[in-house]
């Protein structure tokens, strides 16, 4: 199964995408996490992305569509993937299908996560990710045992910069003006499975898998 995962800054997408790796055993390919990989281990190009990451706004395409061209190419996506955070602008989704026919594919379905912004500030601005093992949590909505340290493995959580107030409210407008024009693009190709993104992380999960049953 071939997905991608869309929706705006903090509707729950790295959340559901770890939920279906589980229960399609497919991976999850985040362009968001590949990008804080690399600029966690200080190459070139992930040095080169936190300029962008960091005030909110999207890293160049080309940059992107190389990073999915190469992960699509690995030996655990051969049966499928879920993307999430990417496409993310109209050249990135027109790479993918270049990229999907070439290799005789095609995605089965573009799966839209939407909530309100107000609840997306909340679930940003809660956020707090561990920076060692990648664990996420929300102080609120799912809090660790003990606060600020990973119940996985103990390091200490740390808030994202591109959670903090300025930042979220230009991602919201990147989302708005770059990727939100990408709905009507997947909805004229019959892809399009909008659905409801508020409510519990389980509530959400399970409208997902109802709207994949017929895959
Ligand atoms: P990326 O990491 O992809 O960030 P994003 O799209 O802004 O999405 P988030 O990770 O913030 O949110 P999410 O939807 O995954 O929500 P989550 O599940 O964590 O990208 C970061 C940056 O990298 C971009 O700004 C850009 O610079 C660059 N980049 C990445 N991809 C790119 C691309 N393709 N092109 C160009 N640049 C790119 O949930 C959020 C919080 O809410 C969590 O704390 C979670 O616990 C909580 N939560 C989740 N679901 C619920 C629920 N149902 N109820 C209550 N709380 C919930």
């Amino acid at each position: 199964m071939r997905l991608v995962l869309f929706g705006p800054p903090g509707a729950g997408k790295g959340t559901q995408a770890q939920r279906l790796v589980e229960k399609f055993g497919i991976p999850q390919i985040s362009t968001g996490e590949i990008l804080r990989k690399a600029k966690a281990d200080g190459t070139p190009m992930g040095t080169e992305a936190a300029r962008y990451m960091s005030t909110g706004d999207l890293v160049p395409d080309e940059v992107v569509v190389g990073i999915v061209e190469e992960r699509i190419q690995e030996d655990d996506a051969q049966k499928g993937y879920i993307l999430d955070g990417y496409p993310r602008t109209l050249p990135q989704a027109e790479a993918l299908d270049a990229m999907l026919e070439r290799r005789g594919e095609s995605l089965d379905a573009v799966v839209s996560i939407e909530v309100p912004t107000e609840a997306l500030v909340e679930r940003l601005s809660g956020r707090r990710s561990c920076p060692s093992c990648q664990a996420g949590y929300h102080m609120e909505f799912d809090p660790p045992e003990e606060a600020d340290i990973c119940d996985k493995c103990g390091a200490a959580l740390i808030q994202r910069e591109d959670d903090k107030p300025d930042a979220i409210r230009h991602r919201m407008t990147t989302f708005h003006d770059q990727t939100a024009p990408l709905m009507a693009y997947y909805q004229e190709r019959g892809l399009l499975r909008p659905g409801d993104g508020e409510g519990s992380m389980d509530e959400v999960f399970g409208r997902i898998t109802a709207s994949l049953e017929d895959l």
